[in-house]
């Protein structure tokens, strides 16, 4: 039976939420302040999800999405909203977990933003059955994209010849395929017997051919540049995806670290944030889970001639008992955030600042949440990484009490 409300706001994904007798629903692709008709599509115990039905009073803040996949696909998930309500909703939702979470109101907060569209320069795909593409949100059925266009020009151009060899090779056995486009290309292909490469390289271009996170063909690494600093990165190792922005957000990072004091740099894949902070500070050690990427952060130590930084491979938090003597420690956490042993052993540290940076503002919250008796929040600026979708990444700058 088909119902209809007012959307009262939107959640941290973006989704609108709207009240039926006084239990919550969940309507994708709602806006604030809009009118809609929806139906119930599954019942929960605290709230409900909702399936939008038609669109009764439109918000102004509403558009066409530029992408034709957009309403199918799993990938973005807010291109109906107009670009600077999209950056509104994403300084409301750090607000309001600062707030809800942490305590902590803040009024407004500054928001960094470059160009909206071909800005990824990585993208993972699933292949099933002849299609290739994201997966349809909630769902297991992939939606056959031809293009992705919030994605780099070199990453189309793969993906078009990508498409062009399932067709003609309807059993390639692929599950998975990652496009990392720099300098070069990088594909790796997730398969459990792949077994025709030499068809592949025949038809999709690339620098570089791994399969399974092994290295096949050509080059190991492929290279990016930030501003004056070149990286290297191999497969498996964590590499910022919108490039133009990082260059934004190391800019800033440098920008709040003091000259000559001794730098921390926790969760540091290929030492993207450490080399590029290197020629300001005194020094810097580095720690990184992913063996191949502090392999990587070594190499780019090397090629951009930086003599202050070192690195440590292993766990943050099993590798901070002996570290003393940080000015500023940097933490760039997956998701999850901290955990609580990273938080006890950064709290020993008792270095005089703390730069959280965050892709998550609901984790980032509950850590300011852990480090609050002895840290104080001094700044927080916001960097849109991810334009179209509600993914925001956070700069927090954090002093000892
Ligand atoms: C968001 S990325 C940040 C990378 C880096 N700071 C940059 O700007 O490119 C998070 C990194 O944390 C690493 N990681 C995840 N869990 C970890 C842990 N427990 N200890 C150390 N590193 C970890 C991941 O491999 C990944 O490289």
């Amino acid at each position: 039976m088909f119902k209809t409300s007012k959307i009262i706001n939107q959640n941290n994904e973006g989704i609108g939420i709207a009240k039926n007798n006084n239990k919550i629903v969940f309507i994708p692709f709602s806006l604030k302040d809009e009118l809609v008709t929806y139906e119930i599509t599954k019942e929960n115990k605290k709230y409900d999800e909702g399936k939008l039905v038609k669109i009764k009073e439109k918000s102004k803040e509403r558009q066409e999405p530029k992408c034709k996949y957009y309403f199918k696909c799993g990938g973005c998930n807010i291109m109906h909203q107009k670009y600077f309500s999209q950056l509104l909703f994403k300084k409301d939702k750090v607000i309001n977990n600062l707030k809800h979470i942490s305590n902590i109101n803040i009024d407004d907060i500054d928001i960094v933003y470059d160009k909206q569209f071909n800005y990824r320069n990585h993208i993972t795909l699933s292949i099933k059955d002849d299609n290739i593409g994201f997966y349809e949100y909630h769902t297991n059925k992939i939606v056959n994209i031809d293009k992705c266009i919030i994605s780099n020009e070199k990453i189309n151009k793969t993906l078009k010849e990508i498409i062009k060899f399932i067709n003609k090779y309807k059993d390639n056995n692929i599950d998975r395929i990652s496009i990392k486009a720099y300098n070069e290309i990088l594909i790796n292909i997730e398969s459990s017997n792949f077994k025709l490469i030499d068809e592949f390289k025949n038809i999709v271009n690339f620098d570089s051919l791994y399969i399974n996170n092994k290295h096949i063909l050509g080059i190991k690494k492929i290279s990016i540049n930030l501003n004056n600093y070149m990286y290297k990165v191999s497969s498996s190792a964590f590499f910022q995806k919108n490039t133009n922005m990082t260059i934004k957000l190391y800019d800033y990072i440098k920008e709040l670290l003091n000259k000559d004091e001794r730098v921390l740099d926790l969760y540091c894949g290929s030492g993207g944030i450490g080399i590029y902070v290197s020629d300001k500070v005194k020094n810097v050690l580095g720690i990184e889970i992913i063996d191949d990427a502090v392999i990587d952060a070594k190499e780019n130590v090397r090629i951009n001639n930086v003599d202050n930084i070192s690195f440590i491979s292993g766990k943050v938090e099993d590798n901070l008992d002996n570290i003393k003597d940080v000015d500023t420690l940097i933490v760039d956490p997956p998701r999850i955030g901290l955990n609580k042993k990273a938080v006890e052993n950064i709290l020993k540290i008792n270095s005089k600042r703390i730069i959280y940076v965050s892709c998550n503002s609901t984790t980032l919250a509950r850590d300011i949440n852990y480090l609050k008796d002895k840290y104080v929040l001094k700044s927080i600026k916001l960097f849109d990484l991810f334009p179209n979708t509600h993914h925001v990444e956070t700069i927090c700058l954090m002093e000892r009490k």
